[in-house]
Parts: structure tokens; C-alpha cells; sequence
């Protein structure tokens, strides 16, 4: 019974297994082979082969949708199909190639063209246009190609590639450049290259170059005051400017809130006024206006009172000790009773000491021994010894008039004295110097590191003077006292320019105050 089964069976499995070796070898398996890439315009070539098949062997080359777009017989066998065609646009696609041989088909894998157009007319277009924008506002470039496909961006900054990683502040993505927060190191010339590459073949196409400004807010203005005597009479120069900001600005004068003057400077950050003064009235309060079109910001007040000097002068000395009670250094000091451009001149016995007149801290060149600083109401005496002993006095007179009238403070002596240069701090002193000589009764450590510092601020001005030099061409004026508020690095710079004139004008005492140890 079962043999019988397996008999009847026998002739389907025959048949079965004959089924499995016809459908084995009917299957053809052509290879397509061609570029994944081209250029516009090049040849292709495509081809296509089925090997161990018996010719004649029909090849279609079959396009997107099954569009058949050629066809080619191979007629001796195992020959390549070719199949050549110029790159055009409509070209892109998905291609695969059919094999036919005595009745038996077979289907390629399926391969993709692409079909490169290089890059041409390659301009770059800005957001906001034009590329004008204001410290810590958003920009953002555009490489835009009139005709380009397949296309890669590359940004050069004032004729520097950017790259992400060496410049992190530039976010790339795909044709646009992207600055977040604008600072003004990002101020300059852009251009984009846009470009393609098949194989090795790169094809460019660079744009011109634009030029992104970036503008920086105004700071606070300033404002001073200088008198010059013109006849008999006198004026003042009214100056008025800021420490940053992108010019055009414009400036005002404003008396009393009442607007006298205005000028708009194409350049610089800085205005002159004339105004008339009359000495011992009181002309009003000054201030300073700035405009730009996105602010407007006003100075301090300044009184236009124009106070002759006059009332007591007197000069007070104070002798500073080393860490070790070494007398180290005197200071004088010269005290008005009033005079809103006072001028001081120092003496001892009857020689003035040579200062120049238009700086604020000498090192006297010859005779290193005194500083003058405060705007020359100070005079440090630096290097103590009995020749420098004798009667010191201040003369003050009007910085508009140097040569008019004067007032002088009485003579002090001071007695540098063996005795004294390796005393203790000296508490009995002062019965030696009976008249105005005041002997400090504070012990101070400080003057060595006092004049170290007085030494660093003027070096440290002189840096920050070439660099504002180089900055902006107004120079004297951003050297000048400021307290920026902007710009990171522009602030430490300006506070150091700061510090420099506050140098000149507060001397050590400050410094002092700080470190003084009264004993
Ligand atoms: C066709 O494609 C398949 C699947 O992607 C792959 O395994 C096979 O190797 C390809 N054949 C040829 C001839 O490239
Ligand atoms: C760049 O842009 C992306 C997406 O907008 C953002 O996530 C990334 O923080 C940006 N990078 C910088 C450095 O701005
Ligand atoms: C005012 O002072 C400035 C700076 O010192 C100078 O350039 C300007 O000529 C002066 N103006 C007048 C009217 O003297
Ligand atoms: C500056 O002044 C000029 C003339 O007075 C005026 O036309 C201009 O609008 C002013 N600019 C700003 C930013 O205020
Ligand atoms: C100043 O005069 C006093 C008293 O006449 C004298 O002792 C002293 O040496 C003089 N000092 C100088 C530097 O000439």
C-alpha cells in the first residue's frame, strides 16, 4: 500500500524537480554598470551584461516609470550592451537593464544618476539688507547660485576660509552663514565660493565680496572744560565725546537744558563748543548730548562757574615709611582755598621745580627725586636725602592766565637729616619744624609700591594709548577717563585708560587709604 503511494508520487516529484532546473536556468542576471554622477552636458555610458546566456541576447535599458529608452542585441554573446548618452538634465534618475534570451528575461539592480549642474553666478544676499547691523543683533548671509545643483558652500572671511571648528561663532548651514551675535571682529569682507565635484572634478563659482559693518553702540558722553583768554576776555572750549560708538553721531551743547549747539561728526567721537565765560559768574550747567539714530544719551552736568583762584594756600607734608620704618619718601601736598583751573608750580628755596607744563606725572629726568602728580598739586619727594632739605611752597595761578595773578603758600621746611632717614617713624619730629610742617602720624607702607604702580599705570597707558591709537584716530580723548560700558574688551581697556588719567589726578593717596597702618 505505501509502495504504491510512493509509485504514484514518483511522476510529480520527476516533474517537480525537472520545473526547478528549467526555472534555474531561465533566470538571466544582467549587471548594469555607469556613473552615479555626471556633469551636465557629459557622456555617459551605461552597460549592461548577462553573462552565460545564449545569444542572441536583446538588452532594454529601462528608466524611471519603465520608460524603456534603448535597446541593444548582442548577437555573439557575453558581449557588454552599451549604452551612450549626453547628460541632461531630465537625465536624473533611477536606471535598470533588462536581459532577454531565448525566452528567458532577467532584471538588473536598479543603479541612480545624479546629473550635476556646476555653479554659476554666485552672489551673496544679506539679512538685514545691507549688511549693516548693531553690536549683539543677528546677520545672516546667503550664497544664492543663479544655476547650480549638487552644490557645497564655502565662506572666507577677509580672505580666511571659516571653518566651524576654527571659527565657532559662525553657524553653517547649508548655503547660509549665520552670526548669532554680531561683534565688531565680525565687521569686514565676505565672499562664498560655491562649488561641486564629481569624481575629482570640483567646478567653483565665487561670489564678490560684501562688506558686513557692524556698528557699536554710543557710550555715555563726557564732557570738560578748558578757558583760554582771548583779549581781555575770556572763553571756554566745551568738549563733549564718548569713548565708543560708530560715527556719524551727533553731539550737543545744553545750557541750562537749553540746546546751544549741535554738530554731527562724520569721524571722530568728539565735539568742540565755544561758549563765553565771565570769570566769578556762574554761566549754568553744561551737559552733553549724543544722537545716533538708535540713541541718545546725555553727560554728566558741569558747572560753567569760571572761580579765579584765591583764598589760603598752604602745603601740607606727609613722610611715608617703608615696610621696615625706613623714611622712604615726603609727600607735599597743595591745598586751595578755591579756582576752578588752578594751576601749581613748586619751589624749593627759590628754584622751581621743572615740570613740562602740559603733563601730569614727571619723573624728573636729571634729578629723579620727585614726582609730581594731581594735576601737579602733589609733589613726592622720591629719594631722600639732605640734599634735598630746604624750604618747599606751592604757587597757584589760573591755567587760562599763567602768567596773571597768583597765590603762594608760605615756605615749609623740610629736614631730611641723617637722624632722621634711620629713625623710627618720627613722633618728636615735628618739634624740629615748628611752623606749618605736619609730621604724619600714620606709618605707611605703601610708597614703594605706590610708585610701582604709578610706574605700571603710565606703562599700562601707553600700551592702551597705541592701541586706541590705532582704534580710532581721536586719541587723546579715548585715552581720557571712561568707564565704558560695551564691549568686553574695549571696557578693561578703557577703565586702564581711565585709571591712567585718575593716575594723574589722585596720586597715591588713595592708594594709601587702603594700606595706611596707623600706629
Ligand atoms: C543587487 O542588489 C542586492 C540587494 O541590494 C545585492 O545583494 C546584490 O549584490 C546586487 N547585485 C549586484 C549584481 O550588484
Ligand atoms: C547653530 O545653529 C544651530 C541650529 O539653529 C543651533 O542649535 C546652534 O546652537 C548654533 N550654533 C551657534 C554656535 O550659534
Ligand atoms: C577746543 O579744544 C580742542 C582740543 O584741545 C581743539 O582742537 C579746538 O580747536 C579747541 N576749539 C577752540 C574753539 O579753541
Ligand atoms: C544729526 O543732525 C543732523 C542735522 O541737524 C540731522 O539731519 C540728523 O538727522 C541728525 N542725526 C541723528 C542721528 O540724530
Ligand atoms: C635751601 O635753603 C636752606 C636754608 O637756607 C639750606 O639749608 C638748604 O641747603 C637749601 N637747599 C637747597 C637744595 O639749596
Amino acid at each position: 500500500m505505501k509502495n504504491l503511494q510512493t509509485l504514484n508520487l514518483l511522476p510529480i516529484l520527476a516533474l517537480t524537480s525537472l520545473f526547478v532546473k528549467i526555472s534555474g536556468t531561465t533566470s538571466l542576471h544582467p549587471v548594469l554598470t555607469g556613473p552615479e554622477m555626471v556633469y551636465l552636458g557629459s557622456r555617459v555610458a551605461f552597460r549592461c551584461i548577462a553573462l552565460n546566456s545564449s545569444p542572441p541576447v536583446t538588452y532594454d535599458l529601462i528608466g524611471d516609470g519603465g520608460v524603456l529608452i534603448a535597446t541593444y542585441t548582442d548577437y555573439e554573446g557575453d558581449q557588454l550592451a552599451p549604452f551612450f548618452m549626453k547628460a541632461s538634465a531630465t537625465l536624473e534618475g533611477s536606471y535598470h537593464c533588462k536581459a532577454t534570451a531565448g525566452g528567458r528575461t532577467g532584471v538588473s539592480n536598479t543603479t541612480k544618476l545624479s546629473v550635476v549642474i556646476p555653479p554659476s553666478i554666485t552672489i551673496v544676499t544679506s539679512e538685514p539688507s545691507p549688511p549693516v547691523v548693531y553690536e549683539g543683533s543677528r546677520i545672516v548671509l546667503s550664497c544664492n547660485v543663479k544655476k547650480g545643483t549638487h552644490l557645497f558652500y564655502t565662506w572666507v572671511f577677509n580672505r580666511k576660509e571659516l571653518t566651524s571648528s576654527t571659527t565657532p561663532f559662525f553657524n553653517f548651514t547649508g548655503n547660509k552663514l549665520v552670526i548669532g551675535k554680531v561683534t565688531p571682529e565680525h565687521a569686514g569682507s565676505y565672499y562664498c565660493m560655491a562649488w561641486s565635484m564629481v569624481k575629482d572634478i570640483r567646478r567653483f563659482s565665487s561670489s564678490t565680496e560684501v562688506q558686513v559693518i557692524v556698528k557699536v553702540y554710543a557710550s555715555k558722553p563726557y564732557i570738560s572744560l578748558s578757558i583760554f583768554k582771548e583779549g581781555a576776555s575770556y572763553r571756554g572750549n566745551v568738549t563733549c565725546w564718548s569713548t565708543r560708538g560708530s560715527p556719524p553721531v551727533n553731539f550737543s551743547l545744553l545750557v541750562d537744558d537749553m540746546e546751544v549747539g549741535s554738530v554731527t561728526v562724520p569721524e571722530s567721537l568728539a565735539a568742540w563748543f565755544s561758549v563765553s565765560v565771565v570769570p566769578e559768574l556762574d554761566m549754568g550747567m553744561a551737559r552733553c548730548r549724543v544722537n545716533t539714530e538708535v540713541q541718545e544719551l546725555m553727560s554728566e552736568p558741569m558747572s560753567l562757574e569760571l572761580v579765579p583762584v584765591g583764598g589760603d594756600v598752604k602745603v601740607e607734608v606727609q613722610y611715608l615709611f617703608s615696610p621696615y620704618s625706613l623714611l622712604a619718601a615726603a609727600r607735599l601736598r597743595c591745598h586751595i582755598g578755591r579756582g576752578t583751573f588752578p594751576y601749581v608750580s613748586w619751589f624749593l628755596n627759590d628754584t622751581v621745580l621743572l615740570p613740562e607744563p602740559h603733563l601730569d606725572v614727571i619723573i624728573h629726568p636729571i634729578q629723579p627725586y620727585y614726582i609730581l602728580a594731581d594735576r601737579r598739586r602733589t609733589l613726592i619727594l622720591i629719594k631722600l636725602d639732605p640734599e634735598v632739605s630746604g624750604y618747599y611752597r606751592c604757587r597757584v595761578s589760573n591755567s587760562y592766565d599763567v602768567s596773571g595773578e597768583w597765590v603762594e603758600s608760605a615756605a615749609v621746611p623740610v629736614q631730611i637729616t641723617d637722624r632722621i632717614l634711620n629713625s623710627m617713624p618720627p613722633a618728636t619730629s615735628p618739634t624740629e619744624t615748628p611752623t606749618s610742617l605736619h609730621i604724619s602720624t600714620t606709618e605707611v607702607i605703601s610708597i614703594a609700591f605706590c610708585c610701582f604702580v604709578l610706574l605700571m599705570l603710565a606703562v599700562g597707558a601707553a600700551i592702551v594709548y597705541k592701541m586706541f591709537d590705532r582704534k580710532q584716530d581721536h586719541t587723546n580723548i579715548t585715552a581720557a577717563n571712561s568707564s565704558s560700558d560695551a564691549f568686553p574688551l574695549f571696557t578693561s581697556m578703557s577703565q586702564l585708560g581711565g585709571q591712567q588719567i585718575d593716575a594723574s589726578s589722585t596720586d597715591c593717596d588713595d592708594l594709601n587709604q587702603t594700606i595706611e597702618i596707623t600706629v
